[in-house]
């Protein structure tokens, strides 16, 4: 995951002198419900809503519209080193959809790619799902399954409309950071497995030291701190190839790296996070006619199910995760996710440590999902609670090309594990894709949780 963060200036009516929470435009909530499900299949309606990650907000002077950053600078007079610009600079109300590109409606979510407000152009999105206004929701997993629908229909290459679980703090780490007065109502707590280092506040300190603003994306830069946590990828994707991948770490919770512990560069497999995952792409897998616009086991072109299952051990909510079940089901039919073709995996269409490491194997990675305890650790994760995550994003890293083309580029495309979808390896470079496919959008709707075999019908 890397993220994305828009420059945004408002209109200026009144100030409200608060320290760290600007209040230029107010902030509401898009409403979004979703359903509980008990086992047997009756489901509850919950009214929630989401919340925009505190990266792409406006962030300016506590007490005028001065910005404290612009671009992928900080302002060197309001953020002159952490604490400082911590207690100087407000994040502010967003606007959702005029300024974001994000509209719910009922139990539907539209990101939409790149929106052009007034004073601002925004690249993708990342939201939360809230429990209430102030706090994000967690949701426990284990032995449990997630179920939504999703239209990828309007995602050419490069573009990932992902829908993931990161272990971020239930208040978005504001009681631990008392400097830290937004919390989760800002979107603010963020961490996955990349230990993303772009990230503005981390632990209520701005991230401004050895602050360098990236090459190739006006937006966003880098600090001399990550920020790490577990991550399940229950969906990457766009209409192309799919990917669903658990990425573990040896830190429970949100926790700020430094140095080494990130796992920066060449250091990749030395950090404290699984970067790689364990993944399960079908197209990968050798299934090359399974997930595809007007393909046969699932249809891009149209809006369809994603069923994923955390199976235990013991089958009890205190057991190991040892496997998790992907389904489909589009128009009224259960799909089975698809085996792997290769010799050695064919017996696999779900990840279980024994796919895990045969997959790694062949392929030739390196197993790092397993040095950082595999399954069983992924899944004290989602015993402990994680917060679900929705997002819409380009890859200034490497154009998305690990999810839907041949990667590495110079790989031996007929070696198993290389080839990954049909996109060009030119494709997908941020550049074109925000001025060749503005509109493009994902609709995630229909949310549901809850015991095993409760959302779908088998
Ligand atoms: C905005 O506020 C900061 C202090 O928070 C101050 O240094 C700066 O001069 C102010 N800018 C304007 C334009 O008033
Ligand atoms: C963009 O810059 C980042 C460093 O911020 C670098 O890692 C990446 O390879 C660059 N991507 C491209 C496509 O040039
Ligand atoms: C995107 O949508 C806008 C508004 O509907 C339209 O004016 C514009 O031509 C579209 N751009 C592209 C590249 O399709
Ligand atoms: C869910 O359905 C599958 C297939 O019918 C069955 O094997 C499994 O035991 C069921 N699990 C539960 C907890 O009902």
């Amino acid at each position: 995951m890397f993220n994305k963060v828009a420059l945004v200036i408002s209109t200026l009516s009144a100030f409200a002198f608060s320290q760290q929470v600007g209040t230029l435009t107010s902030e509401t909530h898009p409403p979004l419900s979703i359903q509980s499900c008990a086992a047997g299949g009756s489901c509850t309606t919950e009214s929630r809503s989401v919340a925009l990650d505190s990266n792409w907000r406006w962030l300016h002077a506590t007490g005028n519209s001065t910005n404290c950053y612009d671009g992928n600078t900080w302002s060197s007079s309001l953020c002159p080193d952490p604490a400082t610009c911590a207690s100087n600079c407000a994040l502010d109300g967003a606007d959702y959809s005029s300024t974001y590109g994000i509209t719910a409606s009922g139990n539907a979510l539209t990101l939409k790619f790149v929106t052009k407000g007034q004073y601002s152009t925004n690249i993708g999105s990342r939201v939360y799902l809230m429990q209430d206004e102030n706090n994000y929701k967690m949701f426990t997993l284990l032995n449990k399954e997630f179920t939504f629908d999703v239209d990828v229909s309007n995602l050419p290459c490069g573009l990932n409309g992902a829908l993931y679980f990161v272990e971020m703090p239930q208040d978005g780490g504001k009681s631990k950071h008392s400097t830290n007065k937004a919390g989760a109502k800002y979107g603010t707590g963020y961490c996955d497995a990349q230990c993303p280092h772009d990230i503005k506040f981390i632990d209520g300190e701005a991230n401004v030291n050895n602050w360098a603003p990236s090459p190739n994306d006006t937006n966003a830069g880098t600090g001399q701190y990550g920020t790490c946590c577990s991550e399940m990828d229950v969906w990457e994707a766009n209409s192309v190839s799919s990917a669903y991948t658990p990425h573990t770490c040896t830190v429970n919770g949100q926790t700020r790296c430094s140095g080494t512990d990130c796992g920066d560069g060449d250091n990749r497999y030395g950090g404290v996070c699984d970067k790689d995952g364990c993944d399960f792409n079908s197209y990968r897998q050798g299934d090359k006619t399974f997930y595809g616009p007007g393909f046969s086991g699932v249809d891009t072109n149209s809006k369809f199910t994603v069923v994923t299952q955390f199976i235990t051990s013991n089958g009890q909510d205190s057991g190991t995760l040892s496997e998790i079940r992907r389904f489909y089901v589009q128009n009224g039919k259960t799909v089975a996710n698809s085996y792997s073709t290769f010799s050695g995996l064919s017996d696999y269409n779900s990840i279980s440590e024994e796919y895990c490491t045969a997959q790694k194997e062949l392929f030739g990675d390196t197993n790092s999902f397993q040095e950082r305890g595999g399954l069983p650790t992924m899944g004290d994760a989602l015993g402990r609670g994680m917060v679900l995550v929705l997002s819409l994003w380009d890859d200034h890293a490497v154009n998305m090309l690990w999810l839907d083309s041949d990667y590495p580029t110079d790989g031996d495309a007929s070696k198993p594990g290389i080839s990954r979808g049909t996109c060009s390896t030119s494709s997908g470079k941020p550049t074109d894709v925000e001025a060749n496919s503005p509109n493009a959008s994902v609709i995630y709707s229909n949310i549901k949780y809850g015991a095993l075999n409760s959302t779908f019908t088998q």
